[in-house]
């Protein structure tokens, strides 16, 4: 059967088959076991791994070993300023923010001003400088730790950066980044190069201590080809292969796809307001039926609806709650409007909440900053 999804770090295409990426990728899905050995350190499940919104990893176990055996392990994340910040973003970010507190781990924050600069066709390097900062504020509003988080921007932490990663691209050749990144002979020579940049954090923290460390990426699936060209150079520069954790995408609020800025009526931004976020959400796709009466008799498709899948991946976390909802849909005694509406008061809480802690984060930034 032919797969028409395409999942590569700047484009995701079609329905994505997730059982089928951990194959092509060659990770692991996520076990009861590790499950238990994180919960250990951190009291509790986070309900993005109780509902396996974070799905595969790379020797997570090793890292957690390494954490317990004392071993300085340390979180890798980030983000391409090309947007304002949506959702989908802050899924990594809200997870990455748990295994920080339960792992009392250092985190160092990429922001790859570069990337976004060479992939994107139309921004200037004026208009990312303003997402820049302005992502920052959503980063550290995420609430991360001050003094245990480290936010780097690649365009001003050039020297440090560029001193690992000529190491890093001494050892892949253009084999191997056409074949893992789709590069062709009209990909431009500075994209080319800039995977090297993304793998060089692995190795920041072992260069800045002088000491040894085992890092983690937390991240969504679509950066996984970085970590692979990461792992294959890490012995050849005497580091430990990075660790990673995966998460699958937040659907957008439309028929299909992920949740993506270059489809603004389908994301939801943390700068929209409530009612903005409240009408979008009263929009979304659903998976119910064309009228009322259908919907009573013959009920609803959850496992197709946006607005079930964003209850159960973030916004409803007890468990009995979102059963009900979903048998209440199956047997059509509930109507979409009502989940809509439920959600909507979600986002909307969700949303005021951020945009206070943002009015906060501004006053902090120059804390997290690695000059
Ligand atoms: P960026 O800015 O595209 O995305 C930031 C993070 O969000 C994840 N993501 C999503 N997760 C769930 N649902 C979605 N709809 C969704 N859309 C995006 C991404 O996987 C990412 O984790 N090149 C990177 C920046 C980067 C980075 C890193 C990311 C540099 N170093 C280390 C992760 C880890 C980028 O442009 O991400």
């Amino acid at each position: 059967m032919q797969n028409e999804s395409t999942v590569t770090p700047w484009e995701v295409k079609g329905e994505v088959d997730y059982e089928a990426l951990i194959r092509e990728f060659g990770v692991e899905p996520l076990n009861d076991e590790l499950l238990e050995r994180i919960k250990k350190h951190a009291g509790y499940l986070h309900v993005l791994l109780r509902r396996r919104m974070f799905f595969a990893h790379r020797e997570l176990g090793d890292w957690i070993s390494s954490y317990e055996n004392g071993v300085n392990a340390v979180l890798y994340t980030g983000r391409g300023p090309s947007g304002q910040t949506h959702l989908g973003h802050l899924i990594p970010w809200i997870f990455t923010r748990y295994l920080q507190e339960a792992f009392h781990a250092d985190l160092y924050f990429q922001i790859t001003d570069d990337e976004k600069f060479l992939v994107s066709p139309k921004l200037t390097q004026e208009e990312i400088r303003g997402y820049t900062r302005d992502n920052i504020i959503d980063i550290i509003a995420t609430g991360f730790e001050p003094g245990k988080t480290k936010i780097f921007v690649d365009l001003a932490y050039t020297r440090q950066l560029y001193n690992i990663a000529v190491r890093v691209a001494k050892h892949v050749t253009f084999s191997t980044a056409k074949a893992t990144f789709g590069f062709t002979d009209s990909s431009n020579i500075g994209i080319i190069f800039f995977p090297a940049m993304q793998a060089a954090p692995c190795f920041l923290p072992q260069t800045l201590t002088g000491k040894d460390a085992h890092v983690l990426i937390p991240c969504a699936i679509d950066q996984e080809p970085y970590w692979r060209i990461s792992r294959d150079v890490a012995p050849k520069l005497n580091y430990r292969k990075p660790a990673g954790v995966y998460s699958k995408f937040i659907p957008g609020l439309g028929a299909g796809g992920k949740m993506s800025a270059s489809l603004p009526e389908t994301a939801i931004f943390l700068s929209d307001t409530p009612e903005e976020a409240a009408k979008k959400v009263k929009n979304a796709f659903t998976g119910g039926q064309p009228t009322v009466k259908e919907q009573k008799e013959k009920g609803g498709k959850p496992e197709e609806c946006v607005v079930y899948s964003y209850l159960y991946s973030l916004f409803d976390e007890d468990d009995s709650s979102v059963l009900k909802t979903y048998n209440d849909c199956r047997s059509g005694c509930i109507m979409c409007g009502t989940c809509k509406n439920r959600l909507a008061e979600k986002v909307a809480a969700f949303l005021k909440e951020h945009q206070k802690r943002r009015a906060q984060a501004r006053e902090i930034v120059d804390k997290f900053i690695l000059e």
